[in-house]
């Protein structure tokens, strides 16, 4: 089937750079969420970074007036003209199965339904629908425009064929598709969010300020990116969720959260978004 509509479930910071990176490779774009003030804060986001990109030189006037062309929703309604669909909800067990039997029922029967999450199971996540053999993982890295990398990942039941497709979409969007099997954090969350964690650790145990921490990693190591600035921008509440899961599904408590990172989680100081995370960005 050739793919010309995406339907992006979830406007949130990997949903709305899904869909700008969709609709300024070629594709009909509708993206949708639940939360109106969502809805509004990724318009502005795609239209503060198209700009960006385009200043850049990295992006054409045709594209960037694709990214305006964003249909934005709040419901279902468009799923059944779409030809594939990404969820990017919040990252969250019960709610991912939910949406996924919603999808399953609104999409036509030989849609992919490809999921972003970080870490939870796709195997799982495709026994819910009737369609197994057509769900796979799609984990975009953050900020979705700018990162390389997509690792798609196969369920048990996921076929060739939606396997190919994947690939083919990944790189019509400019990026570069991994494929990893499907294994409790995937790849890259199986090392990065552990890596993150210990970074806590060490800030917890006062063996450095963030500061220190982040510049052992940058200076010394070539990060781009120090792990505790990291944390800040991919989310501590989605930091500690991958490692929650990675304790629970491996069962080794080499993988437990971070006691410092609960906390600022309990606090709600989940790092860019909320204003405030190991750095304060007022
Ligand atoms: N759209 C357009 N432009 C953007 C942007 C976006 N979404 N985000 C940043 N930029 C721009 C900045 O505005 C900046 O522009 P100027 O040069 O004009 O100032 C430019 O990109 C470069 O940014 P920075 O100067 O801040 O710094 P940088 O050179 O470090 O590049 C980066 C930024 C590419 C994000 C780099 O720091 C990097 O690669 N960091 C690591 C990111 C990473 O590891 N991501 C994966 C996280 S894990 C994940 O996502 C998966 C998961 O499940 C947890």
């Amino acid at each position: 089937m050739t793919i010309k509509h995406i339907f992006v479930l979830g406007a949130g910071t990997m949903g709305n750079g899904i869909a700008q990176v969709a609709a300024t490779s070629g594709y009909t774009v509708t993206c949708m969420d639940i939360i109106p003030a969502a809805l509004e804060k990724a318009k502005s986001t795609i239209g503060k970074s198209a700009t960006k990109l385009l200043e850049k030189g990295a992006l054409t006037a045709e594209q960037k007036s694709a990214a305006e062309k964003i249909k934005f929703v709040g419901n279902l309604d468009d799923v059944p003209q779409a030809d594939l669909v990404i969820e990017a909800a919040s990252e969250n067990p019960e709610l991912k199965f939910k949406v996924f039997r919603d999808l399953d029922a609104a999409a036509r029967p030989e849609v992919i339904l490809a999921s972003n999450t970080s870490s939870i199971s796709i195997t799982k996540l495709a026994a819910v629908t009737k369609r197994p053999d057509k769900v796979i993982g799609m984990h975009f890295m953050n900020p979705v425009p700018l990162m390389k990398l997509v690792e798609v990942i196969r369920g048990l039941a996921t076929s060739d064929e939606t396997t190919q497709t994947t690939l083919e979409v990944c790189k019509v969007m400019g990026k570069e598709p991994v494929e990893a099997n499907d294994s409790p954090g995937f790849i890259s969350n199986r090392i990065l969010c552990p890596m993150v964690n210990e970074a806590i650790f060490a800030l917890q145990e006062g063996i450095g300020t963030p500061e220190a921490i982040d510049n052992v990693m940058k200076l010394g190591m070539n990060h781009p990116m120090g792990p505790l600035t990291l944390a800040d921008l991919v989310g501590l509440d989605v930091v500690l969720s991958v490692m929650e899961i990675l304790q629970r599904d491996l069962g080794d408590d080499k993988y437990r959260p971070c006691p410092l990172l609960r906390k600022y989680v309990d606090a709600g100081w989940l790092g860019r978004k909320t204003g405030r995370g190991f750095y304060s960005y007022q």
